[in-house]
């Protein structure tokens, strides 16, 4: 979803960090690129269509290079197509200022008559210019920036993460507020930035302030002054960013996505083995988080999530209501949101989300805590929105994902969730001491076993297997219990990335419906692992097998290997761990289709990787 940066620095020369900082969030998803900066006292704008190459076309004259600041945008599009003239940065009519905006401006259709009926000329059909157009207005007036933009956003409804730029008595000034979408800002000794995503000040610095709601910050080179909507000065403390800007390198690798399903062994490592106490049979939560007392208040879990954080959730709906024997709901935040939920007294909702900045999962989680419910969140973005929202929070280490696609941060949130699971029910005293330590050494060694289905033999089986199936007319994922949400995850993981017809279903629900679709053309995936529901997919498999469906057998079942005839064997563990295991074939599955049918994979198209909107 869009990104925003902004710079100001007193040697000049912004305009390498504004395309450096674009470039890192260009992950995000996106269709045009832009910069605006003021140099010798000049607003100077590029935007353009498409990719950020098609902007660094129009730069390679040189015009912006010098200036000491700018703001830049990669925009994707919710109001007015995607074009040259809907892209950010936009300008007010009489050119004072240019604004960079994510978010959106709900009123904006009656401000727009109004300024129309003022004589202001549009030139673009978004919701973003209204404010280029009201901040631009009050300039005339005379005052600071920090003070038109204040005034501006009074007149607004909605939501946004603003940076703005103008010339103001004293040069050059660099403007940003927040009110929804994530900002934050950072300084060194002779620079200042903004950004909405950690990633793009990390080549800068590792000291961030992340802005809360309704601030207002000056930046000025080695210093930022935040202050609240009525100007008064407000403290904001600096976080320390732990990532790297190596971590968000391909090293070597062709895709991200490929990158990070390779990273798994190590996430797994870092999420859990820390917190695992295999001699008391139990897991310790940093900061005393998740305590036996807090969690045995805890009588119903309430699960909000999008995508595949969703099916990271309704694995934790399995692993709570198996291990801690507390009931579990699992909503689609967007559902959740407009349906009049009714919450029991002793609900904890549990927000899941690897950016932390998802508006529908925040919406909701912000709903639960209006209905009386204490938010707790697994999430992998260290000062993300929903962290500091969060009552309690159950960090992934994942690291930065890069691929738009999910795959590393699916598996530690499924991670996370079967630490909370054996943390609750061992604060409530439905799990045993000695049940406990078998997950917890389960999943201490699920490391090795992630390892070999990384390892190239079983890579290059499931490439062979990928190039089979890759004209296949469509695709079921089946499976049942734990790993029916795998299935579901198998489906969309495919889907995103090679636009391939997949649906996850469970297996047992086939013969209810879809099985009116299998024919030869159709490849039906199955995920099954040893387990009470095994020998029921395995009968499920033969069900559609004998429709004329091709089968893929994926996991650690022999059975049901052998009635698919085609198989990717996982190596064997506890069932409640195995969707860890057995989501990594199909993340390869998936990868190999979409490289064989030539697909953007890192980017699939109208996807964006951090869904700031509703
Ligand atoms: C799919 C994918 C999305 C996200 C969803 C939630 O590969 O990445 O479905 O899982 O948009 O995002 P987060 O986890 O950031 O809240």
């Amino acid at each position: 979803m869009c990104g925003i940066i902004g710079a100001i620095r007193s040697d000049g020369g912004v305009l390498n960090a504004l395309i450096e900082g674009l470039r890192v969030v260009e992950y995000r998803g996106y269709d045009s690129a832009g910069v605006a900066v003021i140099d010798g006292g000049q607003i100077l704008v590029r935007k353009k269509q498409g990719r950020l190459e098609n902007l660094e076309k129009v730069l390679e004259d040189g015009a912006l290079e010098q200036a000491p600041v700018g703001i830049g945008h990669t925009r994707w599009a919710t109001h007015g197509e995607p074009s040259d003239r809907n892209s950010h940065p936009h300008q007010g009519a009489a050119g004072r200022v240019a604004i960079v905006h994510n978010g959106i401006f709900e009123n904006y259709l009656e401000l727009r008559e109004q300024l129309t009926a003022q004589g202001i000329t549009f030139v673009s059909e978004t919701d973003s210019e209204v404010m280029a157009q009201l901040i631009d207005l009050e300039l005339q007036e005379g005052i600071s920036l920090e003070n038109a933009v204040r005034r501006s956003l009074r007149r607004v409804e909605g939501y946004y993460a603003l940076g703005a730029i103008a010339e103001g008595p004293d040069g050059a000034e660099l403007v940003c507020a927040r009110k929804g979408p994530p900002l934050l800002v950072a300084s060194t000794p002779d620079a200042a930035y903004l950004a909405s995503d950690v990633l793009g000040v990390i080549p800068h610095t590792d000291r961030v302030v992340y802005l809360e709601d309704g601030d207002v910050a000056i930046l000025k080179p080695g210093s930022i002054q935040v202050t609240d909507f009525e100007g008064h000065p407000v403290q904001r403390e600096v976080a320390k960013v732990d990532w790297t800007p190596g971590d968000t390198g391909l090293g070597g690798w062709p895709h991200y996505m490929l990158k990070e399903i390779h990273e798994q062994p190590d996430v797994l490592a870092r999420t859990a083995l820390d917190r695992i106490d295999l001699e008391r049979g139990d897991v310790n939560i940093e900061g005393g988080q998740f305590s036996d007392e807090f969690l045995q208040g805890v009588s119903r879990v309430q699960v909000l999530a999008c995508g595949t954080a969703l099916h990271a959730g309704m694995i934790a709906k399995y692993l709570i209501e198996g291990l801690a024997k507390v009931p579990v709901d699992v909503d689609y935040a967007s559902e959740f949101r407009y349906r009049g939920p009714i919450l029991v007294p002793g609900t904890m909702a549990l927000a899941i989300s690897q950016s932390g900045e998802t508006a529908d999962t925040l919406g909701a989680a912000r709903l639960a805590k209006e209905l009386g419910a204490s938010v707790a969140a697994i999430c992998n973005v260290t000062g993300s929105t929903q962290m500091r929202e969060a009552d309690q929070v159950l960090l992934t280490h994942a690291g930065p994902e890069i691929g738009v696609a999910s795959t590393k941060a699916f598996t530690a949130q499924v991670a996370a969730a079967v630490l909370l699971a054996v943390r609750m029910g061992r604060a409530n005293g439905n799990l045993s001491v000695q049940e406990a330590k078998e997950l917890l050494a389960g999943l201490r060694d699920l490391r090795t076993k992630m390892e070999h289905l990384l390892s190239e033999p079983v890579r290059e089986h499931i490439r062979a297997l990928a190039k089979v199936h890759a004209r296949a007319k469509g695709f079921f994922f089946l499976g049942r219990g734990v790993n029916f949400p795998v299935a579901l995850e198998g489906a969309l993981k495919l889907k995103e990335i090679s636009y391939m017809h997949a649906e996850g279903y469970a297996a047992g629900e086939m013969k209810h419906g879809p099985i009116a679709l299998i024919d030869p053309g159709m490849t039906i995936v199955s995920i099954n692992a040893p387990g009470h529901v095994a020998d029921k997919v395995r009968s499920n498999i033969e069900q559609v097998k004998s429709r004329g469906g091709v089968a893929l057998s994926v996991g650690s079942h022999e059975g049901s290997h052998k009635i698919a005839g085609q198989c990717i064997e996982v190596p064997e563990t506890i069932e409640w761990l195995s969707p860890i295991l057995n989501t990594i074939p199909l993340q390869l599955f998936s990868y190999y289709i979409a490289d064989l049918r030539g697909c953007d994979i890192d980017k699939p198209r109208n996807l964006a990787k951090s869904v700031t909107v509703e």
